[in-house]
């Protein structure tokens, strides 16, 4: 077991979210079809999972599957659906057992009937349970969430049951599918872009945003540590200047 020391283990981020790119890269290094990528990916998420619960990240976010993944040939996305619900089934009970809650992000009702309905169970089985909330983001959009959020808030006004007084960060956050899960306070890219590709685009305002050249395959447990201990070295300002944070610390 390897580097824990390195860490300040009273400023672990509550909340970590990532953008888990390069499984195809990965497996293409190694002759093999891009689903043999993905399907590593999921092991490098359990064990991102099995980390974050032994150092007390409260959260993770993965984004799994954007709206824009439906253009991927069919057999990508139709093996990555079915990669999908099998590591539900694979996995559930073990999270389960682990106190992992399930949550997810996006447009679920667009994804086929199968995989939808293992979601719900699996989210519905581990509604209770509060040691770690894994959200996954599946057929997402963040652009797509804000403006389902602009249109409620206007329905809202419409209804009277808000009046344009009542309307800021705070109410406007209520109404996204993140409402009742805190912004993250650090952002893991892998593989080498440098982009946020339509993901959180309103809660990661003030995150730390971190990118890795490793493909998500290659991520484990030490590369999480690393991660996390990059992100201890970072000043987190929040727009105010370096002073004022020391003296509130
Ligand atoms: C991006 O790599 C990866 C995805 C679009 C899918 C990520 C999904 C998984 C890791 C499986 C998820 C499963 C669970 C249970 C959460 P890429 O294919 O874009 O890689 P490339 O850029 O190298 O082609």
């Amino acid at each position: 077991m390897s580097t824990l020391t390195n860490l300040d283990l009273q400023n672990i981020p509550r909340h970590v979210a990532f953008i888990m790119d390069g499984n195809g890269r990965w497996a293409k290094n190694k002759g093999q079809h891009r689903l043999f990528g993905h399907a590593a990916g999921v092991e490098s998420v359990k064990e991102v999972i099995k980390t974050a619960r032994e150092l007390g990240v409260a959260y993770l976010t993965m984004y799994a599957f954007s709206t824009e993944n439906w253009a991927r040939p069919s057999d990508e996305v139709e093996g990555l659906m079915n990669l999908l619900v099998d590591a539900i089934a694979n996995e559930v009970d073990e999270m389960h057992a682990n106190g992992v809650r399930l949550l997810t992000i996006g447009d679920i009702k667009g994804l086929p009937g199968n995989c939808y309905q293992s979601l719900l169970e699996a989210m519905e089985r581990t509604k209770d349970n509060t040691a770690l909330t894994l959200v996954l983001a599946l057929n997402y959009s963040a652009r797509k969430e804000i403006l389902n959020a602009a249109i409620a808030t206007h329905k809202k006004l419409l209804s009277g049951e808000l009046s344009l007084d009542d309307i800021n960060d705070t109410e406007f956050s209520k109404l996204l599918d993140t409402k009742d899960i805190p912004d993250p306070e650090l952002l893991v890219r892998t593989s080498g872009e440098c982009r946020i590709s339509n993901f959180l685009l309103w809660q990661l305002s003030y995150t730390e945003l971190l990118f890795t050249d490793t493909h998500w395959p290659d991520f484990r447990r030490k590369a999480f540590i690393d991660a996390i201990a990059a992100y201890q070295k970072r000043e987190r300002r929040f727009g105010m200047v370096s002073e004022q944070i020391q003296t509130t610390k």
